[in-house]
């Protein structure tokens, strides 16, 4: 039986579970995987070097589902920007009916969707933002609390306070992001007031994400205390994997060096080569702390298939189990 929530009668999706944008990971096989699964994978645009490239990759993902998927478009704060209207225009031609948003504000790209009937899921770490969200007329909110990959924001409030704070006051579809990774975490979520949950490193460590083995092996080797927070002092907070690199960023930054002294040790260039290689010190690699969750690399297929299954078993069986009256409670 499908679990059916706000979220996925809004987005029209069979699983209330999302895979957000990636950076290097949010490639058409991954996200294929996830819309034949039966839940709402995203292209990362800006995997993408030029806007004709993800327009090719857009339809590599059409050749291999015939399911909804949609594209993330991470709007950062850099000094110069990628050509973000032209990335916006393939997203649109390209017939793709949902956009997840994330990084800053979403409204210069707001009306441009909606006026092409695409559905907006706006990403973001706190609950004034998702207010304004909200307000600025996005059809969904990804609440993404301290525990996740990539950028927390600057509050670390963790999900078990982030969720409910913003369930008070969204009224839209909201999912759940950051920690999530079992239907421990789903259930969970739902409980807190959320319609679904958003997963980055769970679906990083599969059969059909693109990252090399050796990553996915460190992925499951590794615990809860596995990462680090980069960029603490520039107030542009990243969670990464603790390993030379990322500790090296953070002691030369926490003894007052500039962004220009980490520079190259933070590049995308570098990053890409742990992904590519499995070489876990050649550089920056993002991963959150539901790192101490994950114990295996299953195809997209089986993950998904087992968190629903044992979804439906925890919320029938063990939380019912403790509602249910004591036997002679009512003679
Ligand atoms: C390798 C990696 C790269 C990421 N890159 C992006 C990105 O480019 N844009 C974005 O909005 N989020 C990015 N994220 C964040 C995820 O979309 C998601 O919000 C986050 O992973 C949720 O936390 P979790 O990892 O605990 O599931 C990235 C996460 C990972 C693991």
């Amino acid at each position: 039986m499908p679990l059916t929530t706000k979220f996925t009668e809004a987005f029209g999706i069979e699983h209330p579970i999302a895979q957000g944008g990636m950076q290097w990971v949010g490639r058409a096989e991954l996200v294929a995987a996830v819309a034949n699964a039966g839940a709402l994978g995203f292209i990362t645009a800006l995997t993408q070097p030029t806007p004709k490239d993800l327009a090719n990759e857009i339809a590599r993902c059409r050749d291999l589902t015939d399911k909804p998927f949609g594209v993330n478009l991470t709007i950062l704060p850099t000094i110069s920007p990628p050509p973000y209207d032209e990335y916006r225009r393939v997203i649109i031609d390209s017939g793709v009916k949902v956009v997840e948003t994330a990084g800053s504000n979403p409204a210069p790209h707001l009306s441009h969707f909606h006026d092409n009937g695409i559905k907006v899921l706006h990403k973001c770490t706190s609950v004034r933002h998702a207010v304004k969200a909200q307000e600025l007329g996005v059809d969904g909110i990804s609440i993404d609390g301290f525990e996740c990959a990539g950028h927390p924001g600057e509050d670390d409030i963790p999900g078990l306070v982030l969720i409910p704070a913003a369930a008070k006051q969204i009224e839209i579809p909201m999912i759940a992001s950051g920690g999530f990774a079992d239907a421990r975490g789903l259930v969970a979520a739902l409980a807190l007031g959320a319609d679904g949950i958003n997963m980055g490193s769970r679906f990083m460590c599969t059969v059909e994400s693109p990252v090399h083995q050796k990553v996915k092996e460190a992925i499951v080797a590794g615990d809860e205390r596995g990462t680090e927070l980069i960029f603490r002092t520039l107030g542009n907070t990243g969670r990464v994997a603790s390993n030379s690199v990322s500790r090296e960023v953070v002691r030369i930054l926490a003894d007052g060096g500039r962004f220009e002294d980490v520079r190259d040790l933070v590049s995308g260039a570098r990053g890409a080569r742990v992904y590519e290689t499995g070489d876990l010190e050649a550089g920056i690699w993002w991963i959150g702390t539901s790192m101490g969750l994950i114990d295996d690399i299953p195809t997209v297929g089986t993950l998904l298939s087992r968190i629903i299954r044992d979804a439906e078993h925890l919320i029938e069986g063990r939380l019912q189990a403790m509602v249910r009256s004591p036997a002679g409670a009512d003679q």
